[in-house]
């Protein structure tokens, strides 16, 4: 029996992992822990915690996402996404198990005008990316055959995201401008997290880039969001990331060519307005109330 670790367990992500990952290793135990349990910016506690607990494999989901909150608190950035993933690493690698470690588009600058490969050097424009990229670089560096998974544009079940915004703020105005100069391929969480255990399965090493299909901008997907979910009396104006004006500058193009995936696990995942439907389909009603 293996014991799997999940830590940032009560995110996003995280929490649609703790549903997938029962199922995917029925034999194995699963634990979460989220901020409550552990606080990973603290060295000594985070050593302590993990190496009592001597997990086999440590699925590191933790982080400080607010990309705009990164720019105005460099050192809380760095604290949570690159010492706190230094912590990790130094015990999970103490306890000889493997690490999942999920990393960003943002560690790209964008200008490569097309699909960015694992191995393309990246070269953050913000410090949400740097700190991120920092992360990669500490587990790399203490960890023995980590698998990396880079994302992207993530949304879900869980949590706030650019799909429960842009229903929050369809119910508030009539007119949503949304930005049309940063493409991307928007992810579903649960799709991602179905992957996640695929690629643990097989034991994969190195570096992945996991998305949903196609590429679009945020007005592009956020005209989709209103499409699907029936609301026509809404507005929407295309505007730039710099009439935009929010700390953190963004990639233009950030789009993650995920035919590594492919090659060595047959997995592509569908399309992201596919997975958007499925979403919306599933959840509109339970979004909707969120928001009241
Ligand atoms: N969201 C995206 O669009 C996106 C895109 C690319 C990559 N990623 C990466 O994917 C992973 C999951 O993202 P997500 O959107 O699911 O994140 P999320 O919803 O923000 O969840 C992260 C979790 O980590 C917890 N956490 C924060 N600081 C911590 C600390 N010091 N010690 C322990 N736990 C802490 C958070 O608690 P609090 O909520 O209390 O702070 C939260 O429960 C992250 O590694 C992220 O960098 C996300």
């Amino acid at each position: 029996m293996k014991r799997i670790l999940v830590i940032g367990s009560k995110g996003m992500l995280g929490k649609d992992l703790m549903k997938v990952l029962p199922s995917s290793f029925p034999e194995d135990e699963v634990v979460g822990w989220d901020i409550e349990e552990i606080d990973i910016q603290k060295k000594e506690d985070t050593l302590f915690k993990i190496e009592k607990l001597q997990p086999s494999i440590v699925i590191h989901v933790a982080a400080y996402t607010d990309v705009d909150g990164c720019e105005l608190d460099v050192e809380k950035a760095f604290s949570v996404n690159a010492e706190g993933t230094k912590h990790i690493a130094l015990a999970t690698s103490r306890c000889r198990g493997k690490v999942v470690y999920l990393s960003t588009d943002y560690v790209f600058d964008g200008n490569k005008g097309e699909p960015y490969l694992e191995s393309d050097p990246p070269s953050p424009l913000n410090v949400y990316g740097h700190s991120k990229w920092k992360g990669e670089q500490y587990i790399q560096e203490w960890v023995e055959s980590p698998l990396i998974i880079r994302t992207q544009w993530l949304y879900g079940r869980y949590g706030r995201n650019f799909v429960t915004s842009i229903l929050r703020q369809a119910r508030e105005k009539e007119v949503l401008s949304i930005v049309n100069d940063q493409i991307g391929s928007p992810t579903y969480t649960a799709d991602l997290a179905k992957v996640i255990s695929v690629l643990i399965r097989y034991d994969a090493q190195g570096i992945f880039h996991v998305a949903n299909s196609d590429l679009c901008t945020w007005y592009t997907f956020g005209q989709a969001i209103l499409k699907l979910s029936g609301i026509n009396r809404v507005k929407v104006i295309p505007i730039s990331s710099k009439e935009f004006g929010r700390p953190a500058v963004r990639p233009s193009y950030s789009v993650l060519n995920c035919q590594k995936l492919k090659k060595e696990t047959g997995l592509a995942l569908r399309s992201w307005s596919e997975a958007l439907k499925d979403y919306l389909t599933t959840y509109r009603l339970e979004i909707s109330e969120e928001g009241r």
